[in-house]
C-alpha cells in the first residue's frame, strides 16, 4: 500500500464543533482553543461561521473571534520578526484561519474588519442531498450554487482562497443513502463556480470505508487528489476506518474536531467529527507525519472539554490522560 507520508489536518473544532453547544462559550474560550491548537503545532484552523445568528446562536460571536484572530496574527508576527520564543512554539508558523459564508451576506461581514481580521479561507457549504440543502441553508442545491457564485467571485479578488463543504456524500439524515453520482455532480458544480479545494463530508457519521471510498472517487473525477479532504463524522464509531480508507486512495487531508467536539444543528442525533487526538495517533502511529504535538493537543482537548463541563471524547485522550495520572 502507498499511503501518503504526511498528512495535513484542519481542526474544525471551534467552528464544527462549538456550533451545537447549547451553552454559550464565550469568544475568549474560543481564542483560548484556537491558541492551543496552534501551539500544538496545528496550522489550519477552521475558527467560525457567517451564518445567520438566528440560525446557528453559537456561531453570533464571529466578529470577536475574528478580532482575536488578529490579534494572534499580530503577536506570532511579532514573535516571527524578532525570532523570540513565545507563549505559543505554534505561533512561529504561519497559521490559515477559515470560517463558513454561505452567502455575500457572510463573505460581506467577513471581509468589513480591519484586513488582517480577514479569513485566509472560506468555506461555501453544499448538500448531496436536497432535503439537506433545504434543512441546513434553506434552499434548493441549485438555488445554492447560485447563492455560491458571487461568493467565491469575490472571494478570490480579495485574494481569499475558497473551499467547499459537500455535505451528505454517503447519507443523509432525510433522504438515507447518496448515490455517488450526486457526489460526482455537486463536485462538478464546485469546480465549474472556481472552488480550489472540497471536502467530502459525512454528515450523519453512516458511512463506511467502502461507500466513503465511492464517494472521494466520485470527487476525484472533478478534483486532483492535493485537494480533496475529508471531513468525517463519528456517529457510528467509523471515522478512523474511514480516514484510513481515504489515505489508501491518496487523500492526505481530513476535518477533525478537538477533543472529538460537536454535530451539526440540522443532522439530529450526528455527533461529532472524529477526534483529532484519535487521527493524529493513528498517524504517528503508522509512521505519517503530521507537525502537531500530540501531548499539546491533548492539553488542548482537555482545556475545550473543562470550560464545557466535560471529559473529551476521544479514547487516545482518554488512554494517555490516564497513563499520565498513573
Ligand atoms: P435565510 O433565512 O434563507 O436567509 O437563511 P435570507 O437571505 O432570507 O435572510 C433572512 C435573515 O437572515 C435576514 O435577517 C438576513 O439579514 C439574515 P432579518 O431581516 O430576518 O433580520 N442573514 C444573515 N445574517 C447573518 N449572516 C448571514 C446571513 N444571511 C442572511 N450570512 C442562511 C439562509 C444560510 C443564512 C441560514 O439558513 C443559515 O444561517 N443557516 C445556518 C447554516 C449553518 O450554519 N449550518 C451549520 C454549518 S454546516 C455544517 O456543519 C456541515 C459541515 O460541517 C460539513 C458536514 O459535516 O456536512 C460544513
Ligand atoms: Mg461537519
Amino acid at each position: 500500500m502507498n499511503l501518503p507520508s504526511h498528512v495535513k489536518i484542519v481542526d474544525v473544532g471551534p467552528r464544527d464543533g462549538l456550533q451545537n453547544e447549547k451553552q454559550p462559550v464565550p469568544a475568549e474560550v474560543k481564542l483560548g482553543l484556537i491558541e492551543r491548537l496552534q501551539a500544538a503545532g496545528l496550522t489550519e484552523i477552521e475558527v467560525t461561521s457567517f451564518v445567520s445568528p438566528k440560525w446557528v446562536p453559537q456561531m453570533g460571536d464571529n466578529a470577536e473571534v475574528m478580532r482575536g484572530v488578529g490579534r494572534l496574527r499580530r503577536e506570532a508576527a511579532a514573535s516571527r520578526s524578532t525570532g523570540g520564543a513565545t507563549i505559543a512554539d505554534g505561533q512561529r508558523t504561519r497559521v490559515r484561519y477559515s470560517v463558513l459564508t454561505p452567502n455575500m451576506k457572510g463573505l460581506e461581514a467577513a471581509i468589513a474588519a480591519p484586513r488582517d481580521e480577514w479569513p485566509d479561507e472560506i468555506v461555501v457549504f453544499g448538500a448531496a442531498s436536497e432535503a439537506f440543502s433545504q434543512k441546513n441553508i434553506n434552499c434548493s442545491i441549485a438555488e445554492s450554487i447560485e447563492r455560491f457564485w458571487p461568493v467565491v467571485e469575490a472571494a478570490r479578488e480579495h485574494g481569499i482562497r475558497v473551499r467547499g463543504a459537500m455535505s451528505c456524500t454517503v447519507g443523509c439524515p432525510y433522504e438515507g443513502e447518496i448515490a455517488p453520482e450526486r457526489v460526482e455532480r455537486l463536485a462538478g458544480l464546485m469546480k465549474a463556480m472556481g472552488v480550489q479545494h472540497v471536502g467530502v463530508a459525512d454528515t450523519i457519521g453512516v458511512g463506511t470505508p467502502v461507500k466513503v471510498q465511492r464517494a472521494l472517487e466520485a470527487t476525484l473525477k472533478h478534483y486532483a487528489v492535493d485537494d480533496v479532504s475529508g471531513h468525517f463524522h463519528d456517529t457510528y464509531g467509523q471515522a478512523l476506518a474511514n480516514t484510513l480508507a481515504s489515505l489508501e486512495l491518496g487523500v492526505w487531508q481530513f476535518d477533525t474536531s478537538s477533543a472529538g467536539l460537536g454535530g451539526c444543528p440540522y443532522a439530529k442525533g450526528a455527533t461529532g467529527n472524529v477526534a483529532t487526538e484519535d487521527v493524529v495517533y493513528m498517524l504517528h502511529g503508522m509512521g505519517i507525519e503530521t507537525g502537531i504535538d500530540l501531548d499539546r493537543l491533548i492539553d488542548a482537548g482537555v482545556y475545550i472539554s473543562g470550560a464545557l463541563g466535560r471529559e473529551p471524547n476521544s479514547r487516545a485522550s482518554k488512554a494517555i490522560l490516564n497513563k499520565r495520572a498513573g
